[in-house]
């Protein structure tokens, strides 16, 4: 049984980390896309039905949101720590579209928390309990993918094009850097 989500680095060897950053970001969508079917499948499962199923679905569910949730702080640091510091060099900081991601992230990672401890109880309560953890853990999670695919977006059609528009080949090979050694550090 498949317990990953799979939401692996690009290859060390790409050079432009914008493309790295982009293929995290769609590896993170059919990851969402795959948590999202778990989310529905459960939520349209009554408990006292088909148990020993929704006990599985409920493990991969908690394996899932850990694994997203420590994969995007991971990126969340890579942009913050790499990338942003390069562009705001062009287009300042505070005020800005730079602003405006390190504020998502903020609320993303307490969102992410939030979800990640509720899925945590879940898979240790039966019955009513259960059943109330899992409506909070269903809205928190739908909440949290909507917020995540807003801000990949976001960052997608306006923050990576003005980097590629903005950066030098230098640059953005001292970005890739960056990453990479962010990466292993973490990791
Ligand atoms: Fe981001
Ligand atoms: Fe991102």
């Amino acid at each position: 049984m498949n317990h990953h989500l799979k939401i692996d680095h690009a290859d060390a060897i790409n050079p432009d980390p914008i493309e790295i950053l982009k293929q995290e970001h769609q590896r993170t969508l059919q990851g969402l896309a795959t948590i999202e079917r778990t989310l529905q499948y459960l939520d349209s499962l009554p408990s006292s039905t088909a148990l020993k199923r929704c006990l599985v679905e409920q493990s991969r569910l908690r394996d899932w949101v850990n694994e997203l949730s420590q994969r995007m702080l991971l990126h969340f640091l890579m942009e913050e720590e790499a990338l942003f510091p390069v562009l705001a060099e062009y287009i300042g900081k505070e005020d800005g579209p730079i602003g405006v991601m390190l504020e998502e992230h903020l609320k993303i990672r307490s969102a992410l928390l939030n979800w990640k401890r509720g899925v945590n109880v879940l898979c240790k309560l039966t019955g009513s309990a259960r059943d109330r953890v899992l409506r909070e853990v269903t809205s928190v999670g739908n909440q949290t993918i909507a917020q995540l695919r807003l801000h990949m977006s976001k960052e997608d059609q306006i923050l990576f094009k003005i980097c590629d528009a903005s950066l030098s080949d230098e640059e953005k090979k001292q970005v890739t850097q960056k990453l990479q050694v962010i990466e292993k550090n973490v990791l």
